[in-house]
């Protein structure tokens, strides 16, 4: 039987100054962290047919995320502060659908980090936010912290 497990880059101390790999060592900080990595453990003392998918700051039509935060938030705001101290990889969830959809069909099991192209902070990230939305008449100021 194969099982797939979505992960996430909470299992690495979040210290590197480069994107982490699949062959890095994990170092989870937080509880979230912490119970995803005992997750991945769990999945591989269980069975060898596995893919573990790590995936980061992933956004979309539906659920909650930081693209409809934002969104809402401004609504009933005249300026927002966002952190630029911390730098991850925003990943839509049509594209890792796709791309889940893909590795399940296949035998390459092991552990796969799957986000999207490049990277950015929480604030360059709102950033995009607005200007996709494209309201240049707003009146909206967005400060970074
Ligand atoms: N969001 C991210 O940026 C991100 C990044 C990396 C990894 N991940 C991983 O992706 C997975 C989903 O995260 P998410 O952010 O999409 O979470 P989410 O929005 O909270 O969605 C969780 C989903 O799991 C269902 N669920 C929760 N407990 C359940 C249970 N006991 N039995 C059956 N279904 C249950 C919920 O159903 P209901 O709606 O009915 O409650 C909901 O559909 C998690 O494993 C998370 O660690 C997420």
């Amino acid at each position: 039987m194969k099982l797939c497990y979505i992960s996430t880059d909470y299992v690495f101390d979040g210290q590197s100054s480069r994107p982490y790999n699949e062959y890095d060592n994990t170092d989870p900080q937080s509880v979230y962290g912490k119970s995803k990595r005992a997750g991945e453990l769990l999945l591989q003392s269980l069975c060898s047919s596995y893919f573990i998918v790590r995936t980061s700051w992933v956004y979309g039509k539906y659920g909650n995320n930081f693209v409809k935060t934002m969104l809402k938030l401004a609504q009933d705001r005249d300026s927002l502060k966002v952190v630029s101290d911390q730098v991850g990889a925003p990943t839509y969830t049509r594209d890792l659908a796709l791309f889940l959809l893909n590795l399940i069909e296949t035998e390459a099991y092991g552990i796969y980090h799957a986000s999207n192209t490049g990277t950015c902070s929480w604030f360059e990230f709102a950033q995009a936010i607005f200007e996709e939305r494209g309201d240049s008449n707003s009146t909206l100021a967005l400060y970074d912290c």
